[in-house]
């Protein structure tokens, strides 16, 4: 197991820069994304704090046109289908099916996160098995941002996208992958189209007591 993300795919920048320089990046460039920054980026994911330390993130990459059009189609379908049910004009419908495939047709690369609940700890009452696996998301949450500042320390944009949320069977099986592996985000990267103005910090809502 390595102590540290491969230190030489990261570019010298510190963390207050990475965290004000990271936006969500929806139009890329068509140059490739070299896969050493995308592992260098899973292996920072994976330095997040998880629940019991279990780990429970998987990630699989999707630099191939096939594997993205793939995904893209299949999801796209349970999208079009949510889409009408929830009586979206089928103007509407068109429009957002395009996007979507358009956003990850047109990534450079895709990374498919995933949970396994495999080790998590077992309980009876229902609510705290609950708790257990909402522990599991959060620790989720913290692999993504951590993977994502590692992106843009690397001069890669990157947007998370949830859409994989809504239909986690359907990436599973267009991906062929294990059956334990729960997909719950896709964060789209590549060299950002355009430089996005760096962010404003949203006013903090706090109570010292
Ligand atoms: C859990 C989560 C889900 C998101 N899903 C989407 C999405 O499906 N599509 C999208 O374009 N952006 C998505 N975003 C990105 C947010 O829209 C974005 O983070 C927010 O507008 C703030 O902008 P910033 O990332 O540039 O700071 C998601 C972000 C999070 C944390």
């Amino acid at each position: 197991m390595n102590k540290a993300p491969r230190a030489a795919a990261l570019h010298e920048i510190s963390l207050a820069e990475a965290l004000i320089a990271r936006r969500s990046t929806r139009r890329f460039s068509d140059e490739p994304v070299d896969l050493n920054q995308v592992r260098a980026a899973i292996e920072a994911a994976c330095l997040a704090p998880s629940p019991h330390g279990t780990a429970p993130w998987r990630f699989c990459i999707l630099s191939s046109p096939e594997a993205k059009m793939k995904l893209a189609e299949d999801m796209g379908r349970d999208f079009l289908r949510d889409m009408a049910r929830e009586g979206v004009s089928e103007e509407e419908r068109e429009k957002r099916h395009a996007g979507s495939i358009r956003l990850l047709t047109g990534a450079p690369v895709i990374i498919l996160a995933a949970l396994s609940y495999d080790d998590l700890d077992d309980y009876e009452e229902p609510e705290k098995q609950a708790h257990e696996r909402m522990m599991a998301e959060h620790s989720l949450g913290a692999a993504l941002q951590n993977l994502m500042l590692a992106l843009t320390a690397q001069g890669v944009g990157s947007v998370w996208r949830c859409a994989p949320l809504f239909c986690p069977e359907t990436a599973r099986e267009a991906l062929d992958l294990p059956a334990d592996w729960v997909p719950r985000a896709l964060i789209a990267a590549g060299t950002p189209a355009s430089a996005p103005p760096p962010k404003e910090i949203p006013a903090p809502e706090i109570i010292i007591r």
